[in-house]
């Protein structure tokens, strides 16, 4: 049942990795080991993702088990990990699986138990690809995101895509409106027109009314020359009215009018041509509100939003932020012809944390700047931050006071609070420093094991002035 799936081992061992891969390659899969669980998790932040299940016992881990679950859960959701079962008592009887050739070696990997694993967890994976969400069909490749609320708005682009229907996109500033105006518009296997896209508040009114419907030549200063309009440009395609909110009530009227007869008159005519394109609106202003100001028709507001669609601000949907940010990272590098590159763990963690008031437009111009300030292969926290404002232990205090305070400070010019792993591991730099890199005597005086210390600084190593 599980040929052909890719299958990542991590084991310290050689002979037992050597022992597993004969066994999977009996099954026509394929498999790839490693020796550490670290070692898959920069391969994953590589982008390298291409398996379907990573298998290890965590036994000689460097990462807590449920630390690289999560890590490697946010780099790739569909992720299957499984810990390799062992028998409870060594028994050749109960080692059905494996070859005479391989009995010589001493394992005592429960092949039948790591069967039934893998199977439970194909069954899990049919059942999640039934289900509605997996039903998407992409047809706009460059449209990334995987949270439910995504894939929920997602769903309906695609079911209306065919359709004639009006829609209304609301959200937040660089929530992806635009985005997703597109991906309607080239879901339309019918469609044989353009589209046409206009930012309504970035354009006087007058000028406005003419680039919507079009002009007759003369018809008002410096009109020397007939024009057509959006409207006509957009035939038998998509016209997407960008930033309704901000058009004038005497627009309004006449867009009003456009849309029930569904034919327009160009400035300075009296002839009525037909128009037939799709209409796509959006707005990040709350239009109820607008309407409770009568700053906005209501009865423009229903001819529009026959089909709703709300994309949630960024923090609301934090499933997005790390594929949104891999996603963007590849093509800035691949823009700019540098090599590869990735993000460290704490960076991830403050993509993840980060509130992103600006939406995916934000963290797209935050990834570009992180990707360009680092010079190394990996992209780490301080890249994130503005210049000159690196997240760093403030030196102006004097050292004295510090100490006699037990505390430290710890700057930051961001938005969000650091997390608490970021200001432990920041607080056990500076102590060590402190200590003129003694960790033993640190140790004491901040008041934890040895142990304790030694492996923190294993995970995440201090940089001593
Ligand atoms: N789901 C997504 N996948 C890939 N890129 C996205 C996605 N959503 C947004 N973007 C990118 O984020 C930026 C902002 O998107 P867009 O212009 O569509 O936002 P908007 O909601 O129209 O913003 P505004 O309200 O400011 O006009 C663009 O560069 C766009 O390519
Ligand atoms: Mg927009």
């Amino acid at each position: 049942m599980f040929r052909q799936q890719k299958i990542i081992l991590v084991h310290e061992d050689l002979n037992t990795s050597e022992h597993v891969t004969a066994y999977f390659r009996q099954k026509n899969c394929s498999i790839t080991c490693y020796q550490s669980t670290e070692a898959v998790l920069n391969d994953c932040k590589d982008g390298k993702t291409d398996w379907n299940f990573i298998i290890s016992d965590f036994l000689s881990s460097d990462i807590v088990e449920e630390d690289f679950k999560k890590t490697v859960k946010s780099i790739s959701p569909e992720a299957s990990i499984i810990r390799l079962p062992h028998f409870p008592i060594k028994s050749k009887a109960q080692e059905p699986f494996v070859q005479e050739s391989f009995n010589f070696l001493k394992q005592d990997i429960d092949f039948n138990q790591l069967q039934k694993l893998i199977e439970m967890e194909l069954k899990n994976k049919k059942e999640v690809a039934n289900s509605a969400a997996a039903k998407v069909n992409y047809l706009y490749k460059d449209i990334i995101g995987q949270s439910p609320a995504f894939i929920a708005a997602l769903l309906v682009a695609e079911r209306v895509a065919q359709s004639k229907a009006s829609i209304f996109i609301s959200g937040e500033s660089g929530t992806g409106k635009e985005v997703f105006a597109n991906y309607i518009h080239s879901g339309n296997q019918n469609k044989k027109g353009k589209f046409v896209a206009i930012n309504c508040s970035a354009i006087p009114e007058q000028l406005l009314e003419s680039e919507l419907f079009g002009h007759a030549k003369g018809s008002f200063t410096g009109a020397i020359e007939k024009k057509i309009g959006l409207f006509e440009e957009a035939e038998n395609g998509s016209l997407f009215l960008d930033e309704i909110g901000d058009l004038s009530l005497p627009l309004q009227a006449k867009l009003l009018r456009v849309l029930q007869e569904r034919k327009i008159r160009r400035v300075g005519e009296n002839k009525f041509r037909p128009i037939n394109c799709r209409i796509i609106s959006a707005t990040h202003k709350n239009i109820e509100s607008l309407i409770q100001q009568n700053l906005f028709r209501e009865d423009l507001f229903f001819r529009l939003n026959v089909i709703p669609i709300n994309l949630p601000p960024l923090r609301d949907r934090k499933e997005d932020i790390v594929p949104l940010a891999q996603f963007f990272l590849k093509k800035i590098c691949t823009e700019s012809h540098i090599d590869r590159k990735c993000f460290s763990n704490e960076a991830v963690q403050y993509l993840m944390q980060n509130s992103w008031r600006g939406n995916v437009r934000e963290l797209e111009n935050s990834v570009e700047r992180a990707a360009i300030m680092s010079s190394k292969h990996e992209i780490t926290l301080d890249n994130f931050m503005p210049l000159g404002s690196q997240l760093k232990l403030d030196k102006s205090i004097e050292t004295e006071q510090v100490i006699n305070q037990n505390c430290f400070s710890l700057k930051c010019n961001h938005e969000t609070l650091p997390s608490l792993e970021l200001v432990i591991h920041k607080y056990i730099e500076y102590a060590v420093n402190a200590n003129n890199g003694q960790r033993d005597k640190t140790a004491k005086e901040i008041g934890i094991d040895r142990k304790t210390l030694y492996k923190r600084i294993k995970k995440e190593p201090v940089v001593l002035n």
